[in-house]
């Protein structure tokens, strides 16, 4: 299977970045092939106001964004990375999940052509035993759903603030590696 992953932290190294690595260590001895995308490294902008009325959901500025899609649609799995920041996930995840509303491809939308595919999340976070979790995961799980995908799985490390913290939990690493194993 082919695997994209994206992460949604500006941290390189940092805890989701880790925490995917891990993840993607499993898909490896599992066979299967990544790619993992640092977000910050492209120069996303937010959804256009094109949308709606006699306007057909196609972004006319064909930019990055559509370039990052067509890997979610060339993938058999999207791994969504992200921190948890302000009781949601990041802005930059966000502002990406967005541009998804205008992507088409042969007059095709999204949803079209993610049916079928997986989607896997892994959230990092300072807090331990937040009670809002299943609130940050709500729309991504609503999101795969309205995507057609099967909901592959989620990974929460929580009480981890510092950068690289998620090494002290070997635990959470090896729950990581067994999701990758498992896809
Ligand atoms: C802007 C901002 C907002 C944050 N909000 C939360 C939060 O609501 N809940 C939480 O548990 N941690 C919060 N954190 C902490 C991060 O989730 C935590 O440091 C995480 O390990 C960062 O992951 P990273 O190393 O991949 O960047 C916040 C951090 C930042 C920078």
């Amino acid at each position: 299977m082919k695997i994209v992953a994206f992460i949604g932290s500006p941290r390189k190294g940092g805890n989701t970045d880790r925490l995917v690595d891990e993840i993607l260590a499993g898909a490896a001895e599992a066979g299967h092939q990544a790619e993992k995308i640092y977000l910050a490294d492209y120069a996303l902008t937010p959804i256009d106001a094109v949308y709606g009325g006699e306007l057909d959901w196609t972004d006319p500025r064909q930019d990055v964004a559509d370039e990052l899609i067509d890997k979610i649609v060339a993938a058999d799995v999207a791994i969504l990375g992200s921190p948890v920041y302000w009781f949601s996930i990041s802005g930059l995840m966000k502002l990406f999940i967005d541009r998804w509303s205008l992507y088409q491809r042969g007059g095709q939308r999204l949803r079209d052509l993610t049916a079928g595919k997986k989607m896997l999340v892994a959230l990092a976070m300072a807090d331990p035993n937040a009670g809002y979790v299943d609130a940050v995961l709500a729309p991504l799980r609503y999101g795969a759903k309205w995507l057609k995908m099967e909901w592959a799985g989620q990974i929460i490390a929580d009480g981890v603030g510092d950068p690289g913290e998620v090494e002290n939990h070997p635990e959470l690493l090896a729950e990581a590696r067994k999701l990758g194993q498992s896809l």
